[in-house]
Parts: structure tokens; sequence; C-alpha cells
């Protein structure tokens, strides 16, 4: 890392889920590795910036919203919308990821950058790029810290994304043109979106362009588009076929369900909400306390803090005992067997959230198959250890919901529905 960056630093999230995998067999090209600790406080959690560019106000909102299906990564199991960037637009696909706020997209020329579904992002072929130099005000705005000198590379406003599993991006702060498709398939520009021209990139996220931020900041798309709303709805993540899964930013946000309080401060950039239970089937796992989990669509699986999450191994290893033989992979419980099969009739695992709605994993949300879809000889109980106390709801857990973010009441809801249901 360069030490004359003006840094953007994200520890935000897991992204791309790489997991130590023991002896399983997967693709050579996914990298085995166990989390990654970090010895840097987590940004996000010191604010005083954001506060101060605080970006919600009722009488920014857009009239209309901006929409775009959702397909899922094999690879990844994560989400991505298609989203053209500059002019003449490029589609590009990105991770919608409400763990992370800065919108990136592979820039050339590009050092680590990996082929995409589209074809890879050339600045000097749009003709709406714009620059964002170092001494420039916005590169001021964005810069989250501050006692690093902003000095520049060619001037220009640097930025450096990482997330927790040491995926991320380094690359230069640009204005460009955003084109979402709407709800009526018209098309909503956003002619001076701030994102990040990703010239460096470890970890490629196989498939996509890079991270549509949607947490709450300034950075974010949704301060970008003058949102306080938004609302994704998942379905099959295994099932590339499904049509229906859909991100809308804007008034048309599906906010319908179950309301759930964010359990986190308005100054966190990021959604949390509470749990103050985990039952599988009607078996109580003592949790002791409350748990905060962070909601985050960059996030494959669920991060549970290591007492509850063996309290919860204990209990599905009972569940288990005499019928699957268990598979030795570090920090996960893992079984030799088919998922759908094998567990046909397991009971529900449901963390009661505060307002007394139930997030409910059936066989496909509590459990997947890691790496390789090809290999699915074995398969793990989809929780992680929580790295830094972060508890997290991942992807995995999404499955089959709407969640519908109001930012202005700050709260979420959450409707377990088929996404089929919402077309007209
Ligand atoms: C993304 O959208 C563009 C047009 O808006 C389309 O040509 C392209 O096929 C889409 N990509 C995918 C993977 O659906
Ligand atoms: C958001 O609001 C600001 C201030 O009113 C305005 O300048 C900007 O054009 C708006 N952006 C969008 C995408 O509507
Ligand atoms: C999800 O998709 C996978 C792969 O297409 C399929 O095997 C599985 O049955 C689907 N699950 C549900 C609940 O439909
Ligand atoms: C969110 O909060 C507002 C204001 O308290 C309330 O009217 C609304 O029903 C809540 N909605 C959801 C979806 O949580």
């Amino acid at each position: 890392m360069g030490k004359h960056f003006c840094f953007l630093l994200y520890f935000a999230h897991v992204g791309i889920q790489t997991i130590m995998l023991g002896v399983v067999a997967v693709s050579s090209t996914i990298s085995l590795r166990g989390p990654r600790g970090f010895s840097l406080p987590f940004i996000h959690r010191d604010s005083t910036h954001l506060q101060r560019h605080h970006p919600y106000n009722l009488d920014l909102m857009i009239s209309t919203d901006m929409r775009g299906p959702l397909m899922p990564t094999e690879k990844n199991s994560l989400f991505f919308v298609n989203v053209s960037i500059g002019e003449p637009p490029l589609p590009q696909l990105l991770v919608i990821d409400t763990g992370s706020d800065l919108s990136w997209v592979q820039c050339i020329p590009c050092s680590g950058c990996h082929e995409a579904v589209h074809p890879t992002y050339n600045p000097t072929k749009s003709s709406s790029f714009t620059s964002i130099s170092c001494d420039s005000e916005s590169c001021e705005k964005m810069r989250l810290i501050s006692w690093i000198p902003c000095e520049s590379w060619d001037g220009k406003c640097l930025y450096d994304a990482e997330y927790e599993d040491g995926a991320g991006s380094r690359g230069d702060l640009a204005y460009e043109k955003f084109t979402f498709t709407t709800s009526d398939d018209g098309i909503i520009e956003l002619p001076r979106a701030i994102f990040g021209c990703g010239r460096h990139v470890n970890e490629p996220l196989w498939q996509s362009s890079g991270m549509l931020g949607l947490g709450y900041s300034m950075r974010s798309m949704l301060f970008q588009s003058n949102s306080s709303r938004f609302s994704y709805c998942l379905g099959n993540i295994s099932d590339p076929t499904y049509q229906y899964n859909k991100l809308i930013i804007g008034d048309g946000a599906i906010l319908q369900g179950d309301s759930i309080p964010l359990s986190s401060d308005k100054s966190d950039n990021y959604y949390y909400i509470r749990a103050d239970g985990i039952n599988v089937g009607e078996k109580h796992i003592e949790i002791n306390e409350q748990l905060d989990f962070m909601l985050d669509s960059g996030t494959t699986l669920i991060h549970l803090m290591k007492d509850p999450l063996d309290a919860l191994k204990k209990e599905v290893r009972g569940l288990m005992e005499g019928l699957l033989a268990e598979h030795h992979v570090e920090g996960f419980l893992c079984y030799r067997g088919d998922m759908r099969r094998d567990l046909t009739g397991f009971p529900t695992i449901t963390l009661s959230l505060s307002g007394g709605a139930n997030l409910q994993l059936d066989v496909e949300g509590a459990f997947w198959y890691p790496g390789n879809y090809n290999n699915r000889q074995v398969f793990c109980l989809a929780f992680a250890e929580a790295k830094n106390n972060r508890n997290v709801i991942g992807v995995i857990a999404q499955q089959y919901y709407n969640i519908g973010f109001d930012l202005e009441n700050w709260n979420v809801s959450l409707q377990r529905i088929d996404c089929e249901l919402f077309e007209d």
C-alpha cells in the first residue's frame, strides 16, 4: 500500500468468502486460507467525518426509482446487479454490497484485474469520466483518514478499499455516469456519481467488475441518488435461471412484512438488527445476551460469535449424530453427504429478532456447499466464527426474503417471499 494515498479504508465486511476447505476438493482457482485478523480499528466506527456531512434529507429524495435484476453468482455466492457506466454506457456486473459504501469498478490500466462477464471499463474511452484531484473538496470530503496527508499521485484522489477477507481494490476516485434501468424499462442516470476507478484489484470478484456500495454514508450510491430507501429480493442463490431477484433503490422500494428497528446508531455506516434468541426447531440455544447482526449483502455466510456458535454447532452435531459422517474443515462444521437429500426434515434454524420478527433459515439458508459447485460431496453449516466480534447475516441467510431498508425511519422490513410475486 502506498504511503501517500488519500485513504478510504474499508474493513467493512467479508466480501468474497474464502475459507479453509481442508481436504474438500475445490476448483484450483479459489484461494484457500483462513480468516485474517486485523489490528486496525474499523473505520466506520469512527464516523465523525460522516456525521458532519450527513447525507439524508427528505427534500432530496428522487421521485422515481432505479432497479435492476440481480443475478446470483455461482462461485462467489453473492448477487450482481447490471449497471452501465460511462458514455457510451458500458454494462458492468457489480456485487451489491450493503456492507461497504464506495462503489468501484475495474479500470484500465489495471493490475490484478480479471476478465469479467463484460469488458473492462476504460476511462479514456468514456466521455463522461472526470478525474477528481487530490486537492479538491470532493476528495477532502471522501477521505476518511485525515491523519494521512493527501499527497498526490499524478494529482489524483486515491482510495483504498479493503474488505475483511483481504479482497479489495485501490485506485483513484472520479466522477462517472452510472445508468440504471427503472421499473418501466426506462433508465435513470446519475450523471456525476463518485466511484473508485480500480487500478489494482486483489482477490477477483469472479465474473463481476466491482462493487455497488449501499452502505449508509455519503459515498454510497444511496446518497448519490438522494434515496432514503431501497430493497432487494433474493431467491435461490444456487439457481442462476431464477429471474426475479431484484434491487430497487428509491421510492419504489418494497417495504412490507415484519418491521425491525435498526439497532445501530445512525452514525454507523451499516445496518444492524438485533437478535435475542437462536432456535434449532423448538430447541432454544442460549446466547446470554442480545446479539447485533450486520445485514450484509456482500458477505456469503452467517458470522456468529464463538460462544453462541459453539452452542449451535453442538446442537446441530447432536441432531446429525449417527446420520452422517462429519468431515473435518477447520473452523466449520461439515458433513459428507448431499445437503438437499440428506437434510430433508432438518429443523428450521430461527433467529428471533427484536420487534418480534424471525429470520428463518431452512436447510438452504443454514447450510452450504463450500468451494466448487461441481463437487458436492461435502456440505457445511453456513456459520463462520465472527471476526472482531461482528455478527453478520450474509446472503445465504437472506435467500427467499425481501429486505426493505427505510433509512428515514431507520428500520428494515423483512418478508419471506417468492420474489416472483412482486412481478406485475
Ligand atoms: C447487462 O445489460 C446490458 C444492456 O443494458 C445487456 O446488453 C447485457 O447483456 C446485460 N448483461 C447481463 C449479464 O445480463
Ligand atoms: C440530489 O440532490 C442534489 C441537491 O438537491 C442535487 O443537486 C442532485 O442533482 C440530486 N441528485 C439526483 C441524482 O437526483
Ligand atoms: C435451488 O436451486 C438448486 C439448483 O438449481 C436446486 O437444486 C434446489 O432444489 C433449489 N432450491 C429450492 C428450494 O428450490
Ligand atoms: C418504520 O418506522 C416507521 C415510523 O416509526 C413506521 O411507520 C413504519 O411502519 C416502519 N416500517 C417498517 C417497514 O419497518
